[in-house]
């Protein structure tokens, strides 16, 4: 139950607001049953080797283990296939629809989940890529392809197969493909990453939700601290205390405690009621 409060103060800030933002992390798509980045469960093996995510998702081990990445995101599009939208994710498509162009979606998460609950392309930016695409390693073009569904969504134990490796290769130049996923050891950009987008968008705008995101990385800092700066409403949701929500309290703005499939549906229904 959200204090009577905090909705009033959310209505009426985006009653005046033109341009509402939501910053999603994965802890919006916890609840479908993706775990969440920093969670126990990403190790990855490679002989007799554990692997975290922080050391996967770079392009330093793409050169040297192209194979094992690549398994590795067969695995993770496999946790991913499996999942569906949860109603955190329907509340945002429902609020998209309510504002309209005044509404973007900036998203860290690469499930693909709030395109599959019916956000639109245009109003959202998948800051770090999306799981199902791929690019030329080498980046001949900057092209993106949809991985083809040939491609295994089930957990790969095995080495892949010679000719599912050979689906891997960029249509152009024939060299290996990559995930279409910003790693560790790489930088944003506007052409994949929607960087400047997403930093103008941030100049803009009135209202940020910030949704199930720990704060570790470099644009949604950005991206909050400068709403906070020229004196936008920050509402933080997470189910714990965290440095978004602290600043959103010590500041413009409010922390709700409690899980995003709760707490969106019962800010958007309130804004859907008034309207
Ligand atoms: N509702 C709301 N918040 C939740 C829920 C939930 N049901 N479940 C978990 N959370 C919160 C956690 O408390 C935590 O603050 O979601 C956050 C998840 O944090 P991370 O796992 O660090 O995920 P995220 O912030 O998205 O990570 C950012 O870092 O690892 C890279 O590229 C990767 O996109 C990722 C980025």
């Amino acid at each position: 139950m959200i204090d009577p409060t905090v909705i009033d103060s959310w209505l009426s800030t985006v009653e005046k607001a033109s341009k509402i933002v939501v910053l999603t992390g994965a802890g919006i798509s916890a609840e479908s049953g993706i775990p969440t980045f920093r969670g126990p469960e990403g190790y990855w093996s490679i002989g007799s080797q554990e692997y975290h995510p922080q050391e996967m998702a770079t392009f330093s081990m793409f050169l040297r283990e192209p194979h094992e990445v690549w398994k590795w995101y067969c695995y993770r599009r496999s946790v991913c296939a499996e999942a569906d939208p949860n109603p955190g994710h329907f509340a945002l498509v429902k609020l998209e629809e309510l504002l309209q162009d005044r509404f973007v979606l900036i998203t860290q998460n690469v499930d693909g989940l709030h395109f599959r609950a019916g956000n639109s392309p245009d109003r959202t930016f998948q800051i770090h890529g999306n799981l199902n695409y791929m690019r030329c390693s080498q980046e001949c073009s900057t092209d993106i392809y949809p991985i083809p569904d040939i491609i295994p969504t089930t957990p790969v134990t095995k080495d892949f197969p010679h000719e599912l490796t050979d689906l891997l290769r960029c249509p152009k130049c024939n060299q290996l493909t990559r995930p279409h996923v910003l790693w560790f050891d790489e930088t944003y950009n506007e052409e994949f990453y929607r960087f400047e987008s997403s930093l103008n968008t941030a100049m803009k705008t009135d209202v940020l939700l910030v949704v199930g995101t720990s704060g570790t990385t470099n644009l949604p800092n950005h991206v909050v601290h400068t709403v906070i700066n020229q004196g936008g409403f920050v509402v933080d949701i997470n189910i714990e205390a965290n440095i978004f929500g602290n600043l959103a309290k010590t500041n413009n703005g409010v922390s709700i405690q409690g899980p995003s499939g709760k707490i969106l549906p019962d800010l958007v229904v309130a804004l859907d009621n008034q309207s």
